[in-house]
Parts: structure tokens; sequence; C-alpha cells
């Protein structure tokens, strides 16, 4: 169980706080590309770790992100004009580049001024139809992290951001827990679930619940990374022609501090889980594979198509209360959950939990096991932060092949891992936690 403090420990991300501190020494996704759609466009307020930032595409292209509020007097350059390969403070008219240079103060006419000050303003990159920055410190400043996802034509990836009002551990945690998949999301896992019959998914599906089906309580085989973990949830599988017994093994990786790497028949889900402070998360989820993604179905088959919950104009998750999360509770006895789909699924249920899970009240059981190691692998990687040392993976350049498996038969006795040779296993098994 974790004690109150560790629970502290691992869900404050603020500046100053262990977490806030470990999470900024890497690169992190602050919105989709998408959301900044042309040169000299509306800028975009931005929080992240408890602090707000305004991201802004100058007239070339170039994202820029500087603290919200300006350095003259402290308005919100979100309200500001963006022109002229900058933006303009609306209040006395500074002017900023994209890496925080001052072009222009207005009311102050001693060029001095200018050359002698810089805006704070942080490194961005754009990759996989993400925008990407670094908010740590300079000289700490790691190398740019490569995935699967930016590789490929741009119509192979779907990307998608949910902003939900839960700490981001509680959605991060949802993530890697097998064992919720064929029950939460049992209308999509197996929509014959009311007639208690099975369901044989289709390959194409545009969903990984799809493949769960039939065992709800697999056997969970982890280890540890060098990046956080990776583990299998064994199923039993079919004998093969000589009768030899297999597992049915559907691979996850989990990349720290804030991703996991989910897989699907096809394709493949990487998901972000990006604090903006210790009560919201901004969500990232790309799908990406071989093929081209029919985007609108993408959004049918996530059950983001309530546009009373969830549009693509704000990427706000509304799930409150008053609107019972998100469910319709005359629809449970069609629906499972009576909630709009997956995402609306996991989100709903991590607002539910409260901002902050109480995680000293917890009974965990074995099925636990994949979340009780996010939360040691993100205690490792913190107290390695405490101690003036890198945090877990954060020097690797390449994760680009590193790979979740979906459902494949092993021989019973096999390893597993040697079916992701790239994924870097390290060979530590740490025992499970004794647990109710
Ligand atoms: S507050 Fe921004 S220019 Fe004065
Ligand atoms: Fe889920």
């Amino acid at each position: 169980m974790l004690s109150a403090a560790e629970n502290e420990l691992l869900t404050r991300v603020g500046p100053g706080t262990p977490m806030g501190g470990m999470m900024r020494r890497y690169w992190l996704p602050v919105c989709t590309s998408a959301q900044l759609p042309r040169p000299d466009g509306p800028p975009l307020r931005l929080p992240l770790l408890g602090e707000s930032y305004v991201a802004f595409r100058d007239t070339s292209g170039k994202v820029g992100l500087l603290e919200e509020f300006c350095m003259h007097r402290r308005a919100s350059l979100w309200l500001g004009r963006v022109e002229d390969n900058g933006i303009r403070c609306l209040y006395h008219g500074w002017k900023f580049g994209a890496d925080g240079t001052v072009q222009e103060t207005p009311n102050h006419c001693d060029d001095r001024l200018k050359a002698r000050l810089k805006a704070p303003a942080f490194p961005t990159r754009e990759a996989g139809g993400l925008v990407w920055a670094y908010v740590g410190p300079k000289e700490h400043e790691p190398p740019f992290q490569r995935y699967e996802f930016f590789e490929g034509p741009e119509d192979n990836r779907c990307v998608f951001r949910i902003n939900t009002p839960a700490n981001y551990l509680q959605l991060y945690e949802g993530g890697t827990d097998s064992s919720h998949v064929g029950i939460l999301h049992c209308n999509l896992a197996n929509p014959e679930w009311k007639n208690k019959a099975s369901f044989v998914p289709e390959a194409a599906d545009y969903t990984s619940v799809a493949l769960a089906v039939g065992d709800n309580a697999p056997t969970l085989d982890l280890e540890n990374t060098p990046y956080g973990y990776h583990y299998a949830a064994k199923r039993q599988g079919p004998p093969l022609a000589d009768g030899t017994p297999t597992d049915s093994v559907r691979v996850t990786a989990v990349v720290l501090p804030t991703a996991r790497i989910i897989p699907l028949a096809q394709y493949q889900f990487f998901v972000f889980e990006v604090p903006q402070d210790d009560h919201h998360t901004s969500t990232y989820i790309i799908a990406h594979g071989p093929k081209a993604f029919d985007r609108d179905k993408m959004r049918a088959v996530l059950g983001l198509n309530d546009e009373r919950l969830w549009s693509e104009k704000d990427c706000e998750y509304r799930a409150t209360p008053d609107n019972r999360y998100g469910q319709n509770i005359g629809r449970m006895s069609e629906t499972w959950s009576g909630l709009a789909g997956l995402v609306p699924e996991d989100a709903s249920i991590g607002v539910s939990m409260g901002p902050i899970v109480e995680r000293h009240k917890e009974v965990l059981v074995a099925a636990d096991s994949a979340v009780v190691r996010l939360r040691n692998r993100l205690l490792d990687s913190v107290r390695l932060y405490q101690d003036g040392k890198d945090p877990l993976g954060v020097r690797i350049e390449d994760y680009s092949k590193v790979r979740s498996l979906a459902d494949t038969d092993v021989r019973k006795g096999e390893r597993w891992q040697d079916l992701l040779p790239n994924n870097m296993g390290t060979g530590v098994r740490v025992a499970a936690p004794a647990m109710a």
C-alpha cells in the first residue's frame, strides 16, 4: 500500500516539487500541431506542471513557447497579437520573438533595454502531430526522443487531445491496468456481453479492447526496462497442432514519465498523460499504423462524438458530478457503462475518483501489480532526480523500436521478451508485493 507521503510525492507536480522537477527534465507534448493550424494564428494558453505558458506559430511557421505573463507588467500574452514573426502584448505593445528576443518596447525608446532583456522562452519541436517542449533547466536539456509514430505519412496517424479534470496518475494507472479492459470497456471488448455469448473481433477493428475478451484475470508478468517497464498479460492460449500448450500474451510498454504503448491488432496506441497541474491532465492519444486512418471512424470508436462532453474546439472533457460524469443511466440496459465509449469510460472513471486518489485507502489485489509497478518506477525515477542523477530513460534518444504486442500465442515457458528484443528488457523481475 502506498503511504500518504508517497502519494503526495507521486501526485504533486508544481514548481519546486520533486515530481514536478523530475518531469521537467523530459521533452513533453504541450499541444497538438492542429491546435496551431497557421502562421500568425491565435495563440494558445497552455497550463503545464502547475505553470502557465503561451504557444504561438510565428510568421515563418515556427512554434514559440513563452511564459504566459508578459515580462513588463504581467499581462497575459494569450490576449496578444501574433504578427511579424512575434507576439505583441496588448497592454503596452512589447513584442517578443519565438526565442524570447525582445523585438519592440514602444513605451520605452532606449534600445539598450531591448538588447539587455530576453523573455523566458523554451525550446520546442514538432513531430508526430504534436508540439513538444522542454521547460526544465537549460543545462539538463536531454536529447529529443523519437517514437515510431513520427514515421510514415501523416494519414497513418490519428492524434487526439483530451483535457481531463483529474490528477495525471489516476489516468496513467488506468492505462496500465489490463484487468479493467474487459469489464469497464466490455461494450467494445465484448458487444455480446448481454447475451453472455463470446465475440470474435475483426482484425481491422480500430480498438485495442476487442482483443481482451474471455479472461478478465490474466496473469501479469512484469519486467523493468531502462525507461520504466513492460509487461505481458498472459491468458490461456489454444494448444498448437501437436498439442503443445500456449499462453496468449499481450504486451504493454510503459515509458516514463507519462507514456504507454498499447497494442491493437494492426496498430499501436501511444498515450501520454501530461499534467497541467495537480488536478488537471492533458491526455494525448496517437493511433499509428501501416495504413491511413478514417479519423471519423476512430473518433467514434474512442467515443468522442458527443460534443456536450468533448469537442476538438477546446479538447476539454466535461465530466462533473452535475452531469453524472457523462453517464446516461437510462442507457445502461443497452450499454454496459452508460458512458459514451472508450475514452469517456476511462476519463470519467478517473474523474470520479476525485482530483487526487487517496491511495492509502485502497485494497489492492494481484491484478493491480502493473499499477503498483508504475508507482514504484515513478518513485525510482523521482528518487534518482532527488539524488542529483538522471531520471529513468531521459538520455535514451530512440524509442522508435519500443513496441507493444497484440495477443500472440507463445509456447508455455517460452520468453515473450524474445518477441520484443528492442524493448530493452533488463531481466529484472521484481517480486510482486503482498496484496489482499
Ligand atoms: S504588460 Fe505587456 S507590454 Fe506592458
Ligand atoms: Fe481503459
